[in-house]
Order: C-alpha cells, then sequence, then structure tokens
C-alpha cells in the first residue's frame, strides 16, 4: 500500500518528484524515497522514515537529473524504517513497487546462494537482486553492487521481462539502471500504474492526481503490461514482448480539485463538497417527471432485472456500510434479496452463487485488493458483475462487466466521507431502478422519491450552514472513551459508519449497533456519561428507537439524538439534539450520515488527531 513516481523529461527530478510524492501520501506515509540519475550517470538515493516534508529535509539543495523514481511507503514487509524505504537498488538499479510480492522469501534464498546481500526486510529488495541477475552474466562479487566488472547479457527491457516471470503477487514498479540512463521501465499486475504523457515528459504513478498539474493525457496501465519510456515517448509491451497499442484519455479533474481550497483538512473540504457531489452522482440519470432513473450504462436488459433472484453485495470498510444500505433498499423498492460480505470474507467463505445473481462491488477507489479478489470469485460462478465505484480507470472497472461511477471527484481524506453519500445515491438509483422495472414501486412513489433526492443537496448545505452546533456538541463529549451508535432499518448502517467515522480519525473507542441490539449484550457496557448516538428521523421504527433511547438514558448514558428539525417529541429525552432538514424518510440516512461525519471531525478536531491520514491508515488497501 504505497505510492510510486516515476518521471523522465527534461526537467530536473527531483523537486518534481517530490511534489508527486506530496499528492500520493495518502497512499502511505510511514517512508519514503527518491532515486534519481545525475549529470554524471550516477544513481543518487535519497530515503527517510516519515513523511514527504522529512524527505525533503535530507535532500541536499541543487540535486541534478532529469530522470528519477520516488515512493511513500506503508510497511506491509519490515518496519517503517530507511533501509526498508524504497528506492531499493542493486548495483546500478533502482527499483520502486507497489504490493506484495508472495514468494519473495524462496526468490530471496536463491538470490542469498548466489552472493546477493540483502540490506532491507522488503519484499522488493528481491526485485533489485532478481533483475540485477537477470541483466548481469557473473553473479560473482555482486556482494559489493558493483557492476562496473560485470557483463551485461541482455538489454533492461529484456530483464525485465525474466524477473516478472518469476514473481507471483502484485505489483506497480518503475526501475532505473545506470547503464541504460535514458530509460524508465514500468510494469504493473494487480496495483495500480498510471501514465501521464506530457510535453517532451513522461510521468508514471500510482494514482493520476501524482501528475495532474503538469498533464491530463493519461495512459492507464493494465496486468501484465510493461512501459518503456525514452525520450518523451512510451511504448508498452506485454510480458512476452509484443507490442500493446493503449488509449490517451484526458482526464477532466483540474488541480484545484484535488487540492484543499482553503479548507483546514481535506476531510472538511470533502465534507463541505457533498452538498454538489451528490448532485454531480445523480445529475442527467433522474427523471422526476416520470419517476424513472436512466442508467444505461449498467447494460442490464429489463428482462435480466426481472429474472434477478438475489443480489451480492461485495464491498469493505465505509463502502460495506454502504453496501448494507442498499440491501435495506433492494428488499423494500425491487423486493430482491440482498446478502452483503466483505471482500475478505467472501473470497474465503464457499459462497453458494445459485440463481440469477447480480454481484455488485462498491469500492471508492476500485483498487481494494479484497474486494477485487472476492468479485473475480465471484464471476468465476459465472454471475454478472457491476461496480460502483470514483476512480475511472481504476482495475475493478477493467475487470467488471458494468461500472457504475460515482462522480464524487477525488477523495484525498483517508476517511470516506463524500465517496460514502455518492455511493448511497448510486445505491437508491439503482434500487428504484430496478423496482420501476420489476413493478414494486409505483411512478407516483417513485416520482416522489426522486423530487426529495433532488433536494438533498440544499438539505446538506442546511447541515452545513449549522455545522458550529455539531462542533459545540463534539467539544462537550471529546474527551469520552466510548461512544456508541445505534439506529435501527435504514439508519442502522448509518449508526455503523458513524462509528467507524469516529474511530477512524478520533481514536475514541466506538461501537455502532443495530438499537434492538443493546438489550442482547451491550448495554452491559454503558457506564455514567457514555454517550450514545440515536439515530432518530421519523420512519416506521421511530417508536422503537425512542423506547431503546429511553432504555440507555435509564442506564445514565448521555444521549445525543439525530433527529429531522421539527421533531420536539425528541427533545423530551435526549441530551443534545443534532437537527437535519425534514426529507422522504428513504432518504434521511444521507443527511444524518453528514451529520456525524462532521461530530467525527470535530471531536477529531479537538482531540488535536492527524485528520486526512490517521495512524496505520491508509486510503487505498492494495493488499490482502
Ligand atoms: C473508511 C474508509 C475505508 C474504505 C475501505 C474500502 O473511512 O475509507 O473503510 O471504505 O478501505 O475502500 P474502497 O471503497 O476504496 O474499496
Amino acid at each position: 500500500m504505497c505510492g510510486i513516481i516515476g518521471y523522465v523529461g527534461k526537467k530536473t527530478a527531483a523537486p518534481i518528484l517530490i511534489d508527486s510524492l506530496k499528492k500520493l501520501e495518502y497512499r502511505g506515509y510511514d517512508s519514503a524515497g527518491i532515486c534519481v540519475l545525475n549529470d554524471s550517470l550516477q544513481l543518487q538515493t535519497y530515503k527517510t522514515t516519515g513523511k514527504i516534508a522529512d524527505l525533503e529535509l535530507v535532500l541536499p539543495r541543487n540535486v541534478g537529473g532529469t530522470i528519477g523514481i520516488g515512493h511513500t511507503r506503508w510497511a506491509t514487509h519490515g518496519q517503517p524504517n530507511t533501509e526498508n524505504s524504497h528506492p531499493h537498488l542493486s548495483g546500478d538499479i533502482a527499483v520502486v513497487h507497489n504490493g506484495i510480492i508472495e514468494n519473495y522469501l524462496e526468490i530471496k534464498e536463491k538470490l542469498i546462494e548466489c552472493g546477493y546481500v540483502f540490506k532491507s526486510e522488503t519484499d522488493t529488495e528481491v526485485i533489485a537482486h532478481l533483475l540485477h541477475s537477470h541483466l548481469y552474466s557473473n553473479n560473482s562479487g555482486v556482494n559489493s553492487c558493483n557492476s562496473g566488472s560485470q557483463s551485461k547479457k541482455c538489454d533492461l527491457m529484456t530483464a525485465v521481462q525474466g524477473t516478472l516471470r518469476a514473481l507471483e503477487g502484485s505489483y506497480a514498479i518503475a526501475v532505473l539502471c545506470s547503464s541504460e540512463p535514458d530509460v524508465m521501465i514500468i510494469a504493473r499486475k494487480d496495483s495500480p500504474l498510471v501514465v501521464g504523457i506530457g510535453n517532451g515528459e513522461i510521468f508514471a504513478a500510482s494514482d493520476v492526481t501524482a501528475f495532474l498539474k503538469n498533464t491530463t493525457n493519461v495512459v492507464y496501465v493494465d496486468d501484465n503490461e510493461i512501459g518503456l519510456i525514452r525520450g518523451g515517448n512510451v511504448e508498452f509491451f506485454d510480458t512476452d514482448g509484443n507490442k500493446v497499442i493503449k488509449e490517451t484519455t484526458t482526464i477532466e479533474w483540474d488541480i484545484e480539485a484535488a487540492e484543499k481550497a482553503g479548507y483546514e483538512h481535506f476531510m472538511l473540504k470533502e465534507i463541505h463538497e457533498q452538498a454538489s457531489s451528490v448532485y454531480d452522482t445523480f445529475a442527467g440519470k433522474i427523471s422526476e417527471l416520470d419517476g424513472t432513473v436512466n442508467l444505461d450504462e449498467l447494460n442490464l436488459s429489463d428482462e435480466q432485472i426481472r429474472h434477478l433472484t438475489r443480489i451480492e453485495i461485495i464491498a469493505c470498510g465505509t463502502s460495506w456500510n454502504a453496501g448494507l444500505l442498499g440491501k435495506y433498499l433492494f428488499a423494500q423498492l425491487a423486493d430482491i434479496h440482498t446478502d452483503v460480505d466483505t471482500g475478505s470474507e467472501f473470497r474465503y467463505g464457499y459462497p453458494v452463487m445459485c440463481g440469477e445473481v447480480l454481484t455488485i462491488a462498491i469500492t471508492q477507489s476500485g483498487e481494494t485488493a479484497d474486494t477485487l479478489a472476492a468479485v473475480r470469485s465471484a464471476k468465476s460462478y459465472g454471475c454478472r458483475a457491476i461496480a460502483i465505484t470514483n476512480v475511472v480507470g481504476s482495475t475493478i472497472t477493467r475487470e467488471i462487466d458494468s461500472v457504475l461511477y460515482t462522480r464524487a471527484g477525488p477523495e484525498i481524506g483517508v476517511a470516506a466521507t463524500k465517496s460514502f453519500t455518492a455511493q448511497l445515491i448510486t445505491l437508491y438509483m439503482l434500487a428504484l431502478h430496478f423496482g420501476r422495472v420489476r413493478g414494486k414501486i409505483s411512478a407516483e412513489d417513485s416520482k416522489n422519491l426522486l423530487v426529495a433526492l433532488k433536494n438533498i443537496p440544499a438539505d446538506i448545505q442546511k447541515i452545513l450552514n449549522k455545522k458550529s452546533i455539531i462542533q459545540k456538541c463534539a467539544r462537550q463529549f471529546a474527551n469520552s472513551s466510548d461512544y456508541f451508535f445505534i439506529g435501527r432499518h435504514l439508519n442502522y448502517p448509518i449508526a455503523l459508519e458513524g462509528a467507524l467515522k469516529l474511530k477512524e480519525i478520533s481514536y475514541i473507542h466506538a461501537e455502532g449497533y443495530a438499537a434492538g441490539e443493546l438489550k442482547h449484550g451491550p448495554l452491559a457496557l454503558l457506564i455514567n456519561k457514555t454517550p450514545v448516538v440515536a439515530i432518530a428521523t421519523k420512519g416506521h421504527t421511530y417508536d422503537k428507537i425512542l423506547s431503546n433511547i429511553k432504555e440507555v438514558k435509564a442506564r445514565d448514558a448521555v444521549v445525543i439524538a439525530v433527529a429531522d428539525e421539527d421533531d420536539t417529541e425528541i427533545e423530551k429525552y435526549v441530551d443534545v439534539v443534532l437537527r437535519v432538514p425534514r426529507s422522504h424518510v428513504l432518504l434521511s440516512p444521507i443527511l444524518s450520515s453528514v451529520v456525524l461525519q462532521l461530530l467525527a471531525y470535530y471531536t477529531a478536531l479537538e482531540r488535536g488527531c492527524s485528520i486526512d491520514k490517521p495512524r496505520n491508515l491508509a486510503k487505498s488497501v492494495t493488499v490482502e
């Protein structure tokens, strides 16, 4: 789970690499490094633990060279320290890598037998030495990593091809070799890699945000492809050396969209963006006049939709919480039974996939390893699979039958916010569409729901306008050691998501429960003044949640209710009320989730936490 960058051009590489790594820091930030080929054709490597700002401190001024690679790390093999940080070197070769080499121990043993000396505990270092062993015929004396006396047996490209054939696992790599000073080689398998085509310069990175300020013309590298970058050009080959013709796409996000726009944190910016991002998600897809949703990109005929017997949702984390809400929507609006599995459970869970099952993968990044593996497994049963994702060109989009893009724009804060509400909106549209096709929801009911959906951006804005009330509440309970979130039916996934947000950015222990489950155990945990957030917007379970609120109040807990703006009854039973505009009963969870995002944000702010980059977490979990 790391970010890689490569630059080949006419400008000085080091500042470009540093700048790009800062954009990639969300992918990992425990150590970082760069390697450039200087004007005397020597590899110069600078590494450090910590963030990119720490790397800048160890970087001498005027590091020359116009070709270089860089890496920001989130440790998987070996501690976050300087030795383990990338780039890894073997003689005249330098490599950066994102992914996991599963058979690295086996390869390492063989390389050690050949005389290679390992300096790190990483799986990546085997790539560097293996490449070296493919490139040079005389492997003795490599301990000194001095390839000067050795004769080359092939060119770098051939050595990379040979190396990749031996690797099992996932990788996106960028390779430099001082004996082929004008060349950089990149390759991918199961880890994201994208190439930016600039004016006489080429970038290769884990994510377009790394180079977006330099170019918007990109080529997405697919699995088992190798790119040869030289002299402002890039050519692609498969692992057997056959040329592959690739399409160049123009990215429409501008760099402004990927920066903080004046907010203290990306997370706060992204919470605010929801007033418009949810609109982008449904724009052009809904018609409240006739109560229809247009999802042509699904490529599912009405016949196929009518014959569905089950939906299987696969997702992780926040996306899983969105999936759980989807389950309730598919039941209520379309009369389809849905199971919701985490990627990591589904892939090892012997699923029963008979009947007309539609698999829906929900993933903001489109790169989550467990989700990808689970979807591959689901597809192996022959069922149709679609993805709900935010990242155009991500791995999932290339492996799936059809894609619904959430169009939330780049999300940099590690804690998912706008991508979650965009996933919810997409699920509402999908369930409504299925419900209409299957004749389970009337045109009238559908129109009402769509009219309310169109109001959601304005409703979110109203919440944002009154965020100081939420901030005050967050301050009041910021020193709590535990928090509970409860909800019923559609508000249950929102309770789970509220708890997840709070724990990941404020480090307060938080639990989300189906409110009816409290008495089956968790009530024992409630002690005097434990804050319990009850999502208590109006709906068919409103009276039930009121009973649950009374239950917890009787144990001296403090209750913070999320309730409709016109609900005057709730005030009698709770300590604090956080209001949401009155909306359609089915849609209020979207609004409640924004309230809970702000509650988590301001709690973390009060506690001085690293909000955009919480400890131990990374934005995109591309390893199992
Ligand atoms: C929480 C969060 C994670 C992700 C999870 C799945 O705020 O962001 O729980 O939701 O890692 O990521 P995607 O949606 O990219 O598959």
